[in-house]
């Protein structure tokens, strides 16, 4: 079976083609387009497929110890699952297949403040390999409310998101016919109903939704019989609320580990030390929200200079292989996190679909790692071509 996959489908984007395929044009718009012209996307990948490394003569073959202990913790893996909103309307219980995937490779899974499923019931599929991401609510009660459950789910690390001060325009979102800035965004237009029909597996799998969008974490502190949609309550209350006070607040409730996620300037890294978070992840949102951001690879060395060898950073954006994940680590970052492949593989594949991106990126990395001859990050950053 993972014989043929691997014959079928042996990299990401052989799984990204067939994806799109398999998800209505207005869900697949969402997950795989970025802003604007989508100039951060590709300048994302043009500044990763940029980076050379040049290889080391007759090391022999070897088997790359892959476990990277990082916050605290051992991972099997130097990547995990980055959060993203709505997985499981972009394919059905996304989130239970992604979060048993990680649990049983060993490596994280961040479940989204607007996830279709509950932090109750990721949290007991992640047995510890759990992250929690904080979309930081206007209403403070709320926001310590979700640590709370955060903490009593077991998540382990708290991921808060400072990237997004206002919702991104998704100008290909709306094209595909999805209801953006409709007053009811979670009502299902003839338009929408039409694509669903020609995508019959994705709506047999979406029965599940009974319709309409599901956010478990949230829906919970939305006012009773409000005329309101609660995808409208929700966009209220996390458009725009966090500034640093507002970290200094969360840093104080949350006793475990906090990483400030969306960093592109070495003037906010050190602000985010000075605010006692414990790490940070270097990222542009893989190029979903302004247009004319840098490539986040192409900041991460002057973060990691400005922080010191020492300071924990998460890479992620635009990572598309495990090459590209030893790119980031050769970089300065200690961990990587992959957003968009994990829901291509579940779209292509199903419910093991995640087991088999994570299978390809593993794979890339051993046979990159052999092919450099570096047995360590330390021999992979020598061979780094600057
Ligand atoms: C469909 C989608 C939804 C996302 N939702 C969230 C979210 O809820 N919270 C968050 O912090 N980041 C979110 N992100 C950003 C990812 O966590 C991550 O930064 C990005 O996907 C990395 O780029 P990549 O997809 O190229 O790997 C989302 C990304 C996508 C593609």
């Amino acid at each position: 079976m993972t014989h043929n996959l691997m014959s079928k489908f042996p990299r990401i984007k052989d799984l990204e083609k067939v994806a799109s395929k398999k998800i209505p044009p207005f869900i697949h718009a969402y997950l795989a387009a970025g802003t604007g012209s989508g100039n951060t996307m590709a300048r994302n990948r043009r500044a990763l497929d940029a980076i050379t490394f040049t290889p080391e003569l007759m090391h022999g073959h070897f088997t790359p110890n892959l476990e990277t202990k990082f916050l605290g913790k051992s991972y099997a893996l130097p990547f995990g699952v980055a959060p993203i909103g709505l997985s499981s309307m972009i394919w059905p219980l996304s989130e239970h297949y992604l979060s048993e995937m990680a649990t049983r490779l060993k490596i994280p899974y961040a479940l989204s403040t607007v996830a279709g499923a509950s932090i109750e019931d990721i949290g007991e599929k992640c047995k510890g390999y759990g992250w929690f991401q904080l979309y930081a609510p206007h209403n403070r009660d709320i926001t310590f409310s979700l640590l709370d459950r955060a903490e009593n789910a077991d998540m382990g690390v708290l991921v808060v998101t400072g990237d997004v001060p206002a919702p991104s325009r998704r100008e290909d979102m709306r094209k595909a016919g999805a209801p953006i800035g409709s007053t009811n965004a979670s009502r299902v237009t003839p338009k929408m109903l039409l694509q669903i029909l020609q995508h019959p597996k994705w709506a047999l799998a979406a029965l599940e939704l009974r319709g309409k969008l599901q956010f478990k974490n949230m829906e919970r502190y939305a006012p009773k019989n409000s005329t309101h949609a609660v995808s409208n309550f929700i966009a209220g209350q996390l458009h725009g609320s966090l500034s640093w006070e507002y970290l200094a607040e969360i840093r104080k409730h949350w006793k475990g580990r906090l990483v400030l996620k969306g960093v592109l300037r070495p003037s906010d890294a050190l602000r985010a030390i000075d605010t006692g978070v414990d790490g940070i992840i270097v990222s542009n949102h893989g190029g979903r929200q302004f247009d004319a951001n840098p490539a986040s690879i192409s900041v991460l060395p002057s973060i990691r200079q400005a922080v010191g060898s020492n300071f924990p950073i998460i890479f992620d954006s635009g990572i598309r292989s495990g090459l590209d994940i030893l790119k980031a680590l050769a970089m300065g970052a200690d961990f990587a996190l992959v957003g968009r492949p994990f829901l291509y593989g579940i779209a292509a594949i199903g419910s093991r679909g995640g087991d088999h991106v994570a299978a390809i990126l593993e794979d890339e990395i051993s046979n990159a790692l052999v092919q450099m001859g570096a047995k360590n990050i330390a021999e992979l950053r020598q061979r780094l071509n600057h």
